[in-house]
């Protein structure tokens, strides 16, 4: 029995471009079951990002079904889908999209405001999520006053605010150095593995790749083949 946390059904996206249309994605069907650790890879141009933005529930695709937690996403009004994504999902990008007029405390807090917790509440888990990314000296400094490793480290630690089940990750070590990348990687793998996290992690680095259980390749807008790693 497969128990999946998120698929997708026969997506399909299109952008017009210059009044050409660009077909990133061509049929993508997936299943991701709970606490599977999926990497993404193919070349550049090729949906990966695209992808994930729909899995996520942050972009809409142009035909096709995305299903989180047995919800089909196009069946719920933008508040529902909101909600939704506030609940299950955290997200982890290649250039942080960390705000910058925030400290990195203020940065992880920013969702559990949204969320509605108390300042209390906010201050405690924003705290221990900083600390479980050892950031703990660093919770009053402003993403400029932190390296791209730290910053990436803020990022997880919002990523985790509001306890989600899967955290999609573009790219994230796109913009470290190797040492870095490989911090990074230890923290994202023990989140999955020590936690449950269901990750799903689009990489362009064969070494990241290499710790998911299963590898999705992609080429033209479609899934090229599915790898069982043994
Ligand atoms: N906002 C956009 N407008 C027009 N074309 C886009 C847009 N975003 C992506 N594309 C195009 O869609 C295709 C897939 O892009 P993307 O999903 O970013 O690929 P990847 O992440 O694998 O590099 C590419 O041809 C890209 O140029
Ligand atoms: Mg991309």
């Amino acid at each position: 029995m497969t128990n999946p946390i998120l698929s997708t059904k026969d997506l399909s996206k299109t952008y017009p471009m210059n009044g050409v249309t660009v077909h990133a994605l061509r049929g993508v069907s997936m299943l991701v079951e709970r606490g599977e650790f999926v990497a993404i890879v193919g070349p550049s141009g090729c949906g990966k990002s695209t992808l994930l933005s729909i899995a996520g529930g942050l972009m809409t695709p142009s035909s096709g079904q995305v299903i989180i937690d047995n919800q089909d996403l196009s069946q719920l009004s933008e508040s529902e889908s909101a909600r939704l994504r506030q609940k299950h999902i955290g997200y982890v990008f290649q250039s942080y999209n960390l705000l910058v007029d925030l400290t990195a405390i203020e940065n992880v807090e920013f969702p559990m405001v949204l969320a509605g917790l108390s300042e209390d509440e906010r201050l405690s888990w924003a705290l221990e999520l900083l600390e479980r990314v050892g950031l703990a000296d660093k919770v009053d400094y402003l993403p400029d006053e932190l390296s791209g490793g730290q910053k990436q480290r803020v990022a997880i630690a919002r990523a985790l605010a509001n306890r989600p089940e899967i955290i999609l990750a573009d790219e994230p070590t796109g913009n470290l150095d190797s040492a870095t990348a490989a911090e990074i990687m230890d923290l994202l793998t023990g989140l999955n593995r020590n936690d449950g996290v269901t990750l799903v992690m689009v990489t362009h680095a064969p070494e990241d790749a290499a710790r998911a259980h299963r590898t999705i390749s992609m080429r033209d807008g479609q899934i090229e083949q599915l790898t069982e790693k043994i």
